[in-house]
């Protein structure tokens, strides 16, 4: 790491901002921020296909005056990002939901709040603002998952995001090895752990304990909130293997704004969701922290744009590192990017700051590459600029595409 004083505060990429993560948090916390599931395949598949595709760029245009704005549901936003729902933020740092957020705030772009937080999701609007959105798990008890939506809505969040593909809970042995819960306990397992990280010690945790005491999920229904996150968070996700398409038909007339089907993996069901009259799909598998054999959004997201591109927004995440990654998916009829880790450890690296800086690094390679494939706008991508013919399997996802 570089000279702190600068605005880069050291980080000078999205995995500087990860390491610094890494140090900052007990073993067991970042474990449970940044690894996948089971063996991690999804994980690295997600990175591995990012990388196999190549950009084709165009050359000798004038690409002296740019932009990275878009219009996502009718609305200009100034990066073809979005902050993705991340639960346990408030672990990163103390508050950190509204940190993140107040960072999203800055650069003009969505915020999701999980339903998953350690904040209240009226603390999160009173205190940061800004366009949010509200990512939630349906409960077995609807009734208590529409309070909660209602609350979200009187808010002022201005997007729903149901997540649909954690029917139960995912298989993450290193949350169990590590003794990692929700609410956060001293075991012997990870005592010695969180004994030597002091900066989480008293800056996140002795803080909650001075004021709300042991970090839990303050969205849940005060009658559930232990009971719910007293379980290992290997099995914590309060997960309902019965939700089904009436439930997003449903929520379609009971929310006034945009609903986004977040976790979508196969074009039939992004089919299904706009006859659903859903705004949005999230391709999306969860940043391979769920289904281990999950294919790479990436390498769906031209299949679902050429089913449902013309009916719905297509939003995908799952690996995104660096700008390059970005402009593959815009390029390749995305109309936005979720980013979930990066902004996370940005956060859990240095508050508000880190998170404006991760989003800054994306700022800064966004604008890099769009210049150097020879696009002014977002809009002047197309396939052209994609060549799909490293991918294996490539020549059956490369329609439009450039060609070697
Ligand atoms: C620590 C952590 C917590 C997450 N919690 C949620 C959640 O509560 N709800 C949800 O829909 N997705 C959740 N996700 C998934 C993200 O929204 C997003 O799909 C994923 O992180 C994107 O992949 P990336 O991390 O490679 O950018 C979580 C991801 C992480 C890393």
């Amino acid at each position: 790491m570089g000279t702190m004083s600068d605005d880069t505060l050291g980080f000078y990429n999205t995995a500087d901002l990860r390491d610094a993560a890494r140090r900052r948090l007990p073993k067991g916390l970042f474990e449970f921020m940044d690894r996948g599931n089971d063996d991690e395949v999804a994980m690295r598949e997600n990175r591995t296909a990012l990388e196999s595709i190549k950009l084709s760029p165009r050359v000798l245009i004038d690409v002296s005056v740019r932009s990275q704005e878009i219009t996502l549901f009718g609305k200009t936003q100034k990066m073809p990002v979005i902050v993705a729902p991340t639960g346990s933020t408030g672990l990163a740092w103390y508050e950190g939901e509204i940190a993140l957020a107040r960072a999203a705030k800055a650069h003009g772009v969505p915020f999701t709040l999980a339903l998953g937080s350690m904040t209240k999701l009226e603390r999160v609007a009173d205190e940061a603002g800004g366009n949010l959105w509200f990512q939630f798990y349906m409960w077995p008890d609807r009734k208590l998952s529409h309070q909660v939506i209602a609350r979200a809505r009187d808010a002022g969040f201005e997007a729903l995001v149901f997540t649909v593909d954690t029917p139960v809970a995912p298989g993450r042995e290193y949350n169990l090895r590590n003794g990692f819960t929700i609410p956060f306990r001293f075991t012997g397992r990870n005592v010695v752990d969180v004994l030597t990280h002091p900066r989480w010690l008293c800056g996140v945790w002795a803080r909650y304990m001075l004021t709300t005491g042991t970090p839990r999920y303050q969205n849940f229904p005060p009658e559930t909130q232990t009971r719910i996150t007293a379980l290992p968070m290997g099995r914590s996700t309060a997960s309902n293997a019965s939700i089904t398409w009436d439930d997003v038909r449903e929520l379609r007339k009971l929310w006034p704004h945009k609903l986004i089907v977040k976790g979508i993996q196969h074009p039939r069901d992004a089919v299904l969701a706009a006859d659903c009259s859903a705004d949005a799909v999230v391709l999306s598998n969860h940043g391979g922290r769920v289904l281990d054999a999950a294919p790479a959004p990436i390498l769906t997201l031209p299949r679902v744009v050429d089913a449902v591109g013309k009916r719905l927004t297509v939003i995908v995440d799952s690996g995104f590192r660096r700008g390059t990654d970005v402009i593959k998916a815009l390029a390749l009829g995305a109309n936005a990017v979720m980013l979930g880790r990066a902004p996370l450890h940005g956060t859990a690296a240095a508050e508000e700051a880190g998170a404006l800086r991760a989003l800054q690094i994306y700022r800064d390679e966004i604008d890099r590459v769009l210049a150097l494939v020879g696009c002014c706008t977002i809009a002047e991508l197309s396939r052209e600029h994609v060549d799909m013919s490293g991918v294996r399997g490539g020549e059956i996802l490369s329609h439009g595409c450039a060609t070697a």
